[in-house]
């Protein structure tokens, strides 16, 4: 049986970070979703569609696949036939909010695990946010970002 496995997350814009994480789990996976989620209380920059197209852009996996999703996580997960959950963890201080999160989601989807990857040390700064935000004021991001996704970026933020 193929295993498979879901990356959830906002990925506004998807960030070297996401990409190496992306890379390294589909390596030990047969398959990988990448799952962006669907809420407009996060205000995101790129449309659902937007992101669509910048990950598929920048991904260069064929087992690598790109979806989206409204509502819960466990619920997609299950509709989907998930058991796997990815996560990336950089510093100590991400560690509370997916402890959390990855002991609630196995609470409402008891086959439910969360693997987390430690970040490449070269990425543990890096946020989504801190691009955006270095982007908005005219700094060099592209240590940060793929070059396809800094030109989408700069356009959004003129
Ligand atoms: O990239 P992010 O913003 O850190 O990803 C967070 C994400 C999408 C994984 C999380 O917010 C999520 O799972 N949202 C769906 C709603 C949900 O299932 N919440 C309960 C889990 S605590």
């Amino acid at each position: 049986m193929k295993k498979k496995a879901l990356y959830p997350g906002s990925f506004d814009p998807i960030t070297y970070g996401h990409l190496d994480i992306i890379k390294r789990a589909s390596e030990i996976f047969d398959e990988l979703t990448i799952a962006i989620v669907d809420n407009p209380d996060k205000h995101p920059l790129f449309s659902i569609q937007e992101r669509k197209e910048l990950i598929m852009t920048v991904i260069k996996a064929d087992n690598v696949r790109i979806d989206s999703f409204q509502g819960l996580l466990v619920q997609y997960a299950t509709d989907n036939n998930f058991q796997t959950i990815i996560r990336g963890l950089r510093a100590v201080s991400d560690f509370d909010y997916e402890f959390q999160m990855s002991l609630t989601n196995r609470r409402l989807g008891e086959n439910i695990d969360t693997i987390f990857f430690m970040t490449d040390e070269k990425y543990s700064y890096l946020s989504s946010s801190i691009v955006k935000q270095v982007c908005r004021y005219g700094g060099d991001i592209s240590s940060f970002v793929p070059d396809d996704v800094a030109i989408e970026l700069k356009e959004k933020l003129k």
